[in-house]
Order: C-alpha cells, then sequence, then structure tokens
C-alpha cells in the first residue's frame, strides 16, 4: 500500500523543492516592497510568520545535529523575539537581514555553543564561506545520535495534551535526524503527526492506531529525504548541466505538453529552488518552492489541465497537490520519435551551435515520449546519443551513421531492462530475508569498509524498493529509479566519500550510469582481513550475551562480518556458517564448533575441496 504513496511522494520530491534565489526578499519578517501586491508573496510570508518556531528548530537541529533541545529552544526563543519585534518596527535596522543570516547569526552568537559542538571554524567565517561551512558540517550518517526516542502511547498524549513543547520537541527530533531533507517536508510530517495525535490520543487503541498512522507517514519523510539528498548530492559532485538534465527529465515524464521554452523558463526557477533548499536556507526554500508553483500556475494551458484545482488552493495544500497530481496525458499530436535529432541532415551543426541547449532538448524530446523509462535512462539515452554523435559527426557522412540511434538507444535500455527483470525475478523466487541477506552480501563484497549499519540499510533498501515495485506495471522505471537513490545515499550527499577506489570511482565517474557500474563491481580486495580466529572469538561474545536486542539485527552483522572476514568461501559454505549460528536461535553452545562447516564430512556440501579453518584462512591471503 505504501508504494503508491511512494509513488505520489516521487513526484513530489521531483518538482516539489526547487527554489528561486531571490537575493533581495530574504528577510523573515518582513515582505519586500516589491511583491507586497502579490496575494501569493502575502499568503507565503504568511505562512513563514506562522511557522516561524518550527522554521528555526528545522534549521538550527539540520545545522548542529549534536544540539540538546534545550539548546535549540533558547533559540526559538530569541527568534520569536525577533520576530515580533520586527513585525511591530520592521525599519529597524536588524530587521532587513536575510533569515538564514540571522539564524547562523543567532548560532555562532550563543555563549559556548560553538566549542561545545564544535563549530567555531564556521562561526570565525563570513557569509558564503559560513554557509558552505556549515552545509558541509551536516552529517548524513547520524549512529552519532540516540536512536528516535520511543514514548509509550499513554505518555506521549498526556505530553501531547499538557506540553506545549511536545510539537517542537518531535520537530527538533526528526529534523536532526533527516538533516538534508527541505523544511516543507519537514513541515508537512509535523503537521500529518499532529493530526495523528489528535485523532489517537481518543481512542481506546492508541498504539495501534499510532502504529497505522506513523507507517505512512514515516515512509514520506524516508522517500523525500532520499531523494532530496540525493539531489542535493547530484548538485554538491557534478555540474550543474547534471541537475539540470535530471529536472528536464522529470518535467518532461511527468509534463508532456510542456514546451522547450516554457520548459527551460521553469528550470530556472526549479533550479534556483534546490539552491536555496540544498544549502539548508529553509525560509527561502518555502519562498523558492512557492514560486515554482506559482510558475507551474501561471502557465497552466502550457503545462498541463489537471493542476487547476491544485491552484486554487492555498500554501501549502496547492504545493503538495501539484506534487501529487499525475502524470499528464501524452499530447495526441506528439510524433513516435523526434526526427529533428536522427533523421535530419543538420544534427552535427546544430549540435555544434549551442551543445548543452542542443543535448537538452534532446532529453526533454527523448523523456515526453517514452515515458515508461526511468529518470536514470533518459541521462543514460542522451549519454549515448552524445558519444555517438561525437563518432558521427567525424565521419564522412554523418547522418547515415546517426540515423541508426535509435538502435543504440534500445541497446541501452534493453540492457536495464534485463538488469531490473532480473532483480525482479529474484524477488519472486527469494523469500525476503533471504533476498536482504543476498543484497547485503553483494554490498559487504563491494564495500566492506561500510559499517554493519550502513549496509543493513543498503540492502533493506534494495527489498523495498523491489518490493513495493515489481509488481507494478511501471515496474522497470520505479525499481530503476529507486535504486539508483539507493546507491546516491551510499555515494553521500556533501562529502565525496573515500571508501574504495572502485566504489568511488562508480559513484563519480557518470550519475547516469552509477546503476550499471556498481552491478559491474568486483569484490574489493583493499580491505585488510582481520584473523579468523577473531571472528569467532568476536562472534562468540556477540551470541553467547544476554540477547537483549533483535535477533535479526545480530544475524545481518554476523552475515557482514563473515562476508568482511571470510570473502573467499563459496556462498555454500556461507550459507552453512549462517545456518549453523544462527538456526538454532540464540543458543550459545551451538556457536562453539563454526569450524565443522569446512569439514566436508560434517558439512553437507559435496565437492568440497576446503579443508579446515587455516586453509581457508591461507586461501584468502
Ligand atoms: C500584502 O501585504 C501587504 C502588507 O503586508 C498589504 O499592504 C497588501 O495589501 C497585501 N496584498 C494583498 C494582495 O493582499
Ligand atoms: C572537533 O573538530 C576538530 C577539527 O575538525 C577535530 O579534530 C576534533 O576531533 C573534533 N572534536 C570532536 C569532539 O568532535
Ligand atoms: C515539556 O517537554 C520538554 C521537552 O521534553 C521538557 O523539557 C519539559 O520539562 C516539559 N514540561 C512539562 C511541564 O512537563
Ligand atoms: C526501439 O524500442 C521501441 C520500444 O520498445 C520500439 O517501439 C522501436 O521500434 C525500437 N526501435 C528500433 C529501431 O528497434
Ligand atoms: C567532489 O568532487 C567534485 C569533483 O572533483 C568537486 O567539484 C566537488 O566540489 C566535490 N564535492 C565536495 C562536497 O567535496
Amino acid at each position: 500500500m505504501w508504494l503508491l504513496f511512494y509513488l505520489n511522494m516521487k513526484h513530489l520530491n521531483f518538482i516539489g523543492f526547487i527554489l528561486f534565489l531571490f537575493s533581495l526578499t530574504g528577510s523573515l519578517a518582513l515582505p519586500t516592497k516589491l511583491q507586497d501586491t502579490d496575494d501569493h508573496f502575502n499568503a507565503t510570508q504568511k505562512f513563514i510568520n506562522e511557522n516561524t518556531a518550527y522554521l528555526t528548530i528545522i534549521a538550527v537541529a539540520q545545522y548542529v545535529q549534536e544540539a540538546s533541545f534545550e539548546e535549540v529552544d533558547t533559540l526559538v526563543k530569541v527568534m520569536m523575539d525577533y520576530k515580533n519585534r520586527c513585525l511591530a518596527d520592521k525599519t529597524l535596522p536588524e530587521c532587513s537581514k536575510i533569515a538564514n543570516e540571522d539564524i547562523l547569526d543567532m548560532i555562532c552568537a550563543t555563549e559556548g555553543l560553538p566549542q561545545r559542538h564544535n563549530f567555531s571554524h564556521c562561526c570565525s567565517k563570513a557569509d558564503v564561506a559560513r554557509r558552505l561551512c556549515f552545509l558541509y558540517n551536516k552529517k548524513a550518517n547520524i549512529g552519532f545520535l540516540p536512536p528516535f526516542p520511543t514514548l509509550d502511547p499513554e505518555e506521549k498524549c498526556q505530553a501531547y495534551k499538557n506540553n506545549e513543547s511536545f510539537l517542537n520537541l518531535y520537530m527538533y527530533e526528526v529534523a536532526r535526524r533527516n538533516p538534508f531533507v527541505f523544511a516543507p517536508v519537514l513541515l508537512t510530517v509535523a503537521a500529518r503527526f499532529e493530526e495523528a495525535a489528535t485523532t489517537c490520543c481518543e481512542q481506546q487503541e492508541k498504539a495501534t492506531c499510532f502504529q497505522a498512522k506513523a507507517a505512512p507517514i514515516t515512509q514520506y519523510l524516508k522517500a523525500s529525504s532520499s531523494y532530496q539528498g540525493n539531489i542535493c548530492g547530484v548538485l554538491m559532485k557534478f555540474e550543474p548541466k547534471v541537475l539540470n538534465s535530471i529536472n528536464i527529465a522529470t518535467f518532461s515524464k511527468k509534463f508532456p505538453k510542456i514546451g522547450f521554452t516554457d520548459l527551460t523558463s521553469l528550470l530556472e526557477d526549479v533550479s534556483s529552488m534546490y539552491d536555496v533548499c540544498c544549502e539548508g536556507d529553509v525560509v527561502q526554500c518555502i519562498r523558492s518552492q512557492s514560486q515554482v508553483m506559482n510558475h507551474i500556475c501561471s502557465k497552466q494551458d502550457f503545462i498541463s489541465s489537471k493542476i487547476k484545482e491544485c491552484c486554487e488552493k492555498k500554501i501549502p495544500d496547492r504545493e503538495d497537490c501539484i506534487i501529487n497530481i499525475n502524470k499528464e496525458d501524452k499530447p495526441e499530436d506528439l510524433s513516435l520519435r523526434a526526427a529533428k535529432f536522427t533523421d535530419s541532415e543538420n544534427v552535427c551543426q546544430e549540435r555544434d551551435a549551442n551543445p548543452d541547449g542542443f543535448f537538452a532538448e534532446f532529453t526533454h524530446e527523448y523523456s515526453r515520449r517514452n515515458r515508461e523509462l526511468s529518470i536514470a535512462e533518459f541521462l543514460r539515452v542522451t549519454k549515448v546519443y552524445k558519444d555517438l554523435l561525437e563518432d558521427c559527426c567525424n565521419k564522412e557522412s554523418p547522418p547515415d551513421c546517426y540515423h541508426h540511434a535509435e538502435d543504440k538507444f534500445n541497446e541501452t535500455t534493453e540492457k536495464s531492462f534485463a538488469m531490473v527483470r532480473q532483480e525482479c525475478q529474484r524477488f519472486q523466487a527469494l523469500e525476503k530475508d533471504t533476498l536482504q541477506l543476498h543484497y547485503l552480501v553483494k554490498f559487504t563484497k563491494a564495500a566492506p569498509q561500510l559499517s554493519v549499519e550502513e549496509l543493513v540499510s543498503l540492502s533493506e533498501e534494495m527489498v523495498e524498493a523491489l518490493a513495493s515495485c515489481c509488481t507494478l506495471s511501471e515496474e522497470f522505471a520505479c525499481v530503476d529509479d529507486l535504486a539508483h537513490l539507493a546507491l546516491g545515499e551510499l555515494c553521500g550527499v556533501n562529502e565525496n566519500r573515500t571508501i574504495n577506489t572502485a566504489v568511488d570511482h562508480c559513484c563519480r565517474t557518470d550519475f547516469a550510469f552509477r546503476r550499471p557500474c556498481f552491478e559491474d563491481l568486483e569484490d574489493d580486495t583493499s580491505y585488510a582481513l582481520p584473523s579468523v580466529s577473531a571472528l569467532i572469538s568476536a562472534l562468540r561474545a556477540d551470541w553467547c550475551q544476554a540477547h537483549s536486542e533483535d535477533l535479526q539485527d545480530k544475524k545481518y552483522r554476523f552475515m557482514v562480518n563473515l562476508v568482511k572476514w571470510m570473502p573467499e568461501i563459496t556462498s555454500e559454505e556461507r550459507l552453512c556458517l549462517f545456518t549453523k549460528f544462527t538456526a538454532a536461535g540464540e543458543e550459545c553452545s551451538r556457536v562453539q564448533d563454526p569450524e565443522a562447516c569446512f569439514r566436508p564430512e560434517y558439512s553437507g556440501i559435496k565437492d568440497s575441496n576446503i579443508g579446515d579453518e587455516s586453509k581457508v584462512a591461507n586461501k584468502k591471503r
């Protein structure tokens, strides 16, 4: 069920959070004169004023994830005072500051805060350098934070009723654990949580009610966070062209009616939106998103016939509605192929006159016509086309050469389809648990340097992607896009991670081809292995303790360690060890003799050429 939700979500993400860098209109409290007459601007400003406390919490908790709730709460009070002062008298000099600058000033001016949480070096910088420093300081990997606090439903309802800070606390806990998600998403999450609390606290079965209501909210948050983190990762690691082509593909697929010129002008707003939202400027992010929506609504006739009702709504419902609207139908007069790119005599001249514009238009024309494909696939086809022209335009008769472009496109697409088909077949064939182990082994072999938590979360994401996509009519696009997101998380948002040479290469080389690149990864052999006896004693320690923790986590940790420490044993041997260790559940005594798996007479593996533990150990050196 969540998959429907998820798919909608994806549109939300794709379209939703784009920004326009209004350098002039950044102040938190007052509208600038320029836009005083604009209804939407006023509505947006009102929305921002009403949500000042939340926005402050979001900004502070995302920038300084270590900060305590009390520290954040203090800053909220400072900000509310400031807002009230400026609303009363907007001519005060401090009231013309840009909101984000204001928040950073506040963070840096709080006594002891920069030292306590180790960002004094950011506060000693100014302007852009300071903003970037805070941005690079954000940590996607939140292992240093405690698990999300869970309250008993009765307690939760007590707190909700009696404590006006309760929702602020919730916002704080969510924001610091999702440092890259855009503010509008977090505001939506908080609104939905409040709704859930209102409903559930009046019911007898509070726990059941919370569970049912929390699942879609969590899913929405996870999906948004993943998508937006990815987009910001692209922005920070690749040329602006790459994000632009993602946006072209995304909008052209969803709104195929839009012409290239209108699209280009819309995407200026969209990419400015991503600039500010990715930077963590919560106020500008809301303004920019609203600006994009204004743009879309002002050109409905050229964009979509389906958004009329959405556009009549007010912020933030309008944004939500547009983002979640279904794909517009394909215009009937759209030819099957864009002849301009394969049949014309002048392809090479046109390319040379304006390469970026030319390939952008190609992406647009291809995406609006082949809407069953994934966003990544549109980018791959564009790359194939680009490479083909490099080749053809040097030939004597280029048209004869690029005339067959479509075959090349289909070749690439066919490869990607085959990959997804295989993944979905595996999904059909295996139990969920076994499937997760499959990905766990695969990811651990490619990147043994990653932590168990990260490996588990990656493989979980793959399994969830397959579970939600493999029965859909748009199976291909769904799997390919979601799997791409999982790899994006691995590759990192605000840092060029160094995991190992091969993985780093896949992350950095070509965004569109990340998936095939990862698919072809060899096992990493650079990883220094601890000894096998270390494995065995660690396992005994792990398994022979009282088990307060989820058995599943233990199993996954075991599998990861097994692959890390004995990468070259066969999958049968691995399975044997795994089964020996886990079949008995938590029975410590069964863990005493794992070496049996390497003795043919015990392992039950026919034709095993493996002797004992030491031989395995030798084999891998
Ligand atoms: C927008 O707000 C300003 C003052 O905040 C007000 O003077 C103006 O009339 C408002 N415009 C609209 C269209 O409501
Ligand atoms: C604080 O930052 C410095 C420099 O980035 C680093 O060396 C140090 O380990 C950090 N301290 C803490 C407690 O994180
Ligand atoms: C309300 O919740 C906050 C955050 O947990 C806590 O610090 C505060 O003491 C609570 N106030 C009351 C009256 O319970
Ligand atoms: C390429 O694939 C599309 C969609 O499967 C198909 O309609 C088209 O005929 C193929 N073109 C060529 C040249 O094979
Ligand atoms: C990552 O590397 C690219 C290419 O070398 C560079 O342009 C970019 O600034 C780096 N990004 C980060 C976050 O360090």
